[in-house]
């Protein structure tokens, strides 16, 4: 398997430009399920997780165009979707279980078709992540569940009907599904509590796009007047904020100044909060964000993860990598995800000093990190070690990359551009 070394110690300065959002071209690509013409996705990172969905959609019977620039590291792909037969409303186990977000096939399936059978997606690295909204939801929108032999098998034989649906707990892929499903229910849906993070908005937008009618995008009440189809569109999927976020830490724990072209303020508000707070200017530049270390060390300061437009769950790995060098404490507490505090036993290697009680973990400064090997279990917590490997003194290997494949495009050569002595060392497998 491949590896990630560091060398740390190297200030980062330059520029990195910001891919589109692995977690909005997901499910945009999952809403091709929901017309026979063509979508166009711009913007579309390559990453391990995008050809996931590609090879779920293409069993579906989606055929798929994947063109672009991916090795300018800019990201850019274009992805062009066709479903215009289904040939199998079955999402299986093989490809479910590499991704969870493979459950967003389930609405658009049911609604266009009236059938879907989608592996459940079980335990992951971060928790146990139930989908029971995402099947309440459904049944309020009158598909009948039946949960047979670890597959979810919805029908609606009749079309699903417009309903309102209050969801008890704020979820992205609930809102999703819900979303793309309504859109082609019979009358007008009304999804309560509803996600508002940005991909959900994106979502929304190229649905309109293809014809939807939706109003309430990014608040947490959205209305759906159901139409009989929607047609083809074009849409480019949004900037990464969690990928820019990942970088302006990376900017914070170097000491270094970063330009994030691309990167949208607008919808990193709570981290360019905690980012003040801690000592490190963020300024909005006509092509993106700036960032930088003002003077001294990072200061200490406490963050809790909530739901958009809270400090994201997928950049708590990486504060705490940050405060693990901070001068002074920061009380990191984690409400979304109840298993997502895998990296402190690794970072601890390298040096940090936390402890976990509960959901919160207290990280206490220190003046260095020192580099070792590790490893990592899910993607944030892989990044935050690459982010802790880039501040050690001394060498980091980085363990399980693929981690990182699924989420990060061109990790390595963005970092190394802007002065990280980083490298991927290839397995001789
Ligand atoms: C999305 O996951 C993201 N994935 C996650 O990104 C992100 O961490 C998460 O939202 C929260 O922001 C994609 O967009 C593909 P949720 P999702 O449903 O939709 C509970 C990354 O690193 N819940 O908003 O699966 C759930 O257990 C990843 O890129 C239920 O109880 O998250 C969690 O506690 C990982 N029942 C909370 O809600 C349900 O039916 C929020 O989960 C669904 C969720």
């Amino acid at each position: 398997m491949d590896q990630i070394v560091i060398h740390g110690g190297r200030r980062l300065v330059g520029e990195i430009p910001i891919s589109g959002a692995k977690n909005a071209a997901l499910p945009l690509m999952a809403a091709s399920l929901l017309t026979g013409e063509t979508l166009r996705l711009s913007n579309v990172p390559h990453l391990a997780d995008i050809t996931t969905m590609a090879r779920l959609l293409a069993q579906h019977g989606v055929s798929l165009h994947m063109n672009g620039d991916a090795e300018k590291g800019s990201g850019g792909g274009v992805l062009e979707m066709r479903a215009e037969t289904i040939s199998s409303f079955v999402a299986p186990y093989d490809l479910v279980r590499k991704m969870r977000a493979s459950v967003l096939v389930l609405g658009p399936l049911a609604a266009r078709v009236g059938e879907a059978k989608v592996s459940l997606p079980g335990g992951c690295a971060i928790g146990t992540r139930p989908v029971d909204l995402h099947l309440h939801g459904l049944e309020m929108l009158g598909a009948e569940i039946r949960l047979e032999e670890g597959y979810v098998h919805a029908l609606a034989p009749k079309g699903l009907v417009g309903a309102k649906v209050v969801f008890p707990k704020v979820s992205v892929g609930a809102t999703e599904n819900l979303l793309m499903a309504a859109c082609l229910a019979k009358g007008e849906t009304q999804l309560l509590n509803a996600a508002r993070e940005p991909e959900v908005a994106d979502l929304g937008e190229c649905l309109v796009k293809m014809g939807a009618q939706i109003e309430g995008l990014g608040t947490d009440r959205i209305t759906v007047q159901g139409v009989d189809s929607l047609h083809g569109a074009e849409h480019s999927v949004v900037p990464d904020r969690i990928e820019t976020g990942t970088y302006a830490m990376a900017a914070a724990i170097t000491g270094g100044e970063l330009e994030l072209i691309g990167g949208r303020a607008d919808h990193l508000s709570a981290v360019i909060e905690v980012l003040h707070e801690a000592g490190i200017s963020v300024k909005e530049t006509p092509r993106g964000l700036k960032v930088k270390r003002v003077s001294g060390p990072v200061k200490g300061v406490d963050v809790m993860t909530e739901p958009y437009p809270g400090f994201p769950t997928d950049l708590q790995a990486q504060i705490m990598a940050l405060m693990s060098t901070a001068d002074g404490a920061a009380m990191i507490t984690e409400s979304i995800f109840e298993n997502r505090f895998m990296h402190v036993p690794e970072l601890t290697r390298m040096g940090a000093n936390v402890n976990v009680h509960g959901a919160s973990a207290m990280v206490r400064g220190q003046q260095r990190l020192t580099g070792a090997e590790v490893m990592a279990t899910d993607l944030r917590a892989s990044v935050s070690l690459v982010l802790a490997g880039l501040a050690a003194e001394g060498e980091t290997v980085l363990n399980r990359v693929y981690h990182l494949d699924r989420g990060y495009e061109h990790l390595e050569q963005k970092l190394a551009a802007c002065g990280a002595d980083i490298v991927r060392r290839r397995s001789q497998e």
